[in-house]
């Protein structure tokens, strides 16, 4: 019986906060002002992140659950028995329950930025599943990733589900799964989900619920910069945008000025006109063809697609080929 995760830590959280300073203030020294979307994912932000998912105009979750649940057999069947899952960007680690219930899994390897909740979450796993080899590595997946040793030798199945692959430019994303090319193994499957272009109001809505969970999550952004770099800075100067660009099928979302002011961040000063913006995120959206070729181009291919009823998203089985 294994209860105990292993852990593996590739950012020592000093030259972590020394390289998110440095991201920040390039972006901050940008005409157009701009932060990583990977600085939401503090404590906070990933628990605001999992409460986004329970809002009832954010359909990608409910979209991805229910193409897993009716796509499970299809699924075992191309990963075969005995897998080991690799899931990038793993947060509380529930979509992959869905898989862990239905499949014959050995292993399990989660990884995230967040360390607390990477800990909170795998260790959750390791006890409801107690039959399951469970790793966590506390990483930044948008840097070049390494396994474990020891975790090749089954077959091993990536998992990148929830369509973070669309908070890449396509050309980061060209760049991250050519990457995982390089670190998968021949054969390897990498189920994927992936958000598809849709009408302008279902997007927009989507990312401008109601309840304003998604303007929390992106105003905490400020709240983690003021916490780990010192800025000095009101949030509550700042308010939530998100809209559709159509030319590059993107939700784009801002925090926008709503005065004239200067802001501080480790020590270095950067002024705000009204109505002038930080860009926090993008979050790219396709065309099943459009991304089948984006793959293609990275070395896999693909080996069955599934999408929801309402054709909102999809979910993609690619394999690794040479
Ligand atoms: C994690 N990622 C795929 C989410 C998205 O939809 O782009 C992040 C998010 N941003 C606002 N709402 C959700």
């Amino acid at each position: 019986m294994t209860t105990a995760v292993r852990f593996y830590d590739h950012q020592p959280v000093e030259s972590s906060s020394l390289t998110m300073r440095e991201e920040v203030l390039a972006g901050l020294r940008a005409p157009q002002k701009y932060c990583s979307p990977k600085y939401f994912y503090d404590q906070l932000g990933s628990e605001l992140f999992e409460k986004i998912c329970q809002q009832p105009e954010y359909y990608l979750t409910r979209s991805e659950e229910a193409i897993l649940a009716t796509a499970m057999n299809e699924i075992e069947e191309l990963a075969g028995k005995n897998a080991t899952l690799v899931e990038i960007g793993s947060g509380a680690s529930r979509k992959v329950r869905l898989l862990l219930e239905h499949m014959e899994i050995s292993s399990y390897l989660g990884i995230d930025i967040s360390r607390d909740f990477l800990l909170e979450s795998t260790a959750k796993l390791a006890a409801d599943y107690p039959w399951l080899e469970v790793h966590a590595a506390c990483a930044d997946f948008c840097q070049r990733i390494t396994l474990p040793e020891g975790l090749t030798e089954g077959p091993l199945v990536g998992f990148f589900p929830g369509s973070s692959i669309g908070n890449f430019s396509p050309t980061e994303a060209e760049d991250f799964l050519t990457g995982l090319h390089s670190t998968l193994p021949e054969g390897s499957g990498l189920l994927i989900g992936v958000d598809l272009i849709k009408d302008t109001a279902t997007l927009e809505a989507a990312y401008n619920d109601a309840a304003g969970v998604t303007a929390e999550f992106n105003l905490n952004l400020l709240r983690h910069l003021e916490r780990e770099l010192g800025a000095s800075l009101d949030p509550e100067r700042f308010i939530h945008r998100a809209v559709f660009n159509s030319t590059h099928h993107r939700i784009e979302m801002h925090l926008v000025s709503t005065m004239a002011q200067v802001i501080t961040v480790a020590g270095e000063t950067f002024r705000f006109q009204e109505g002038e913006s930080l860009h926090t995120e993008n979050s790219y959206k396709y065309s099943i063809d459009g991304f089948q070729a984006l793959a293609r181009r990275c070395g896999f291919v693909s080996r069955a697609v599934w999408t929801d009823r309402g054709q909102n998203f999809s979910v993609h089985y690619l394999e690794r080929r040479g």
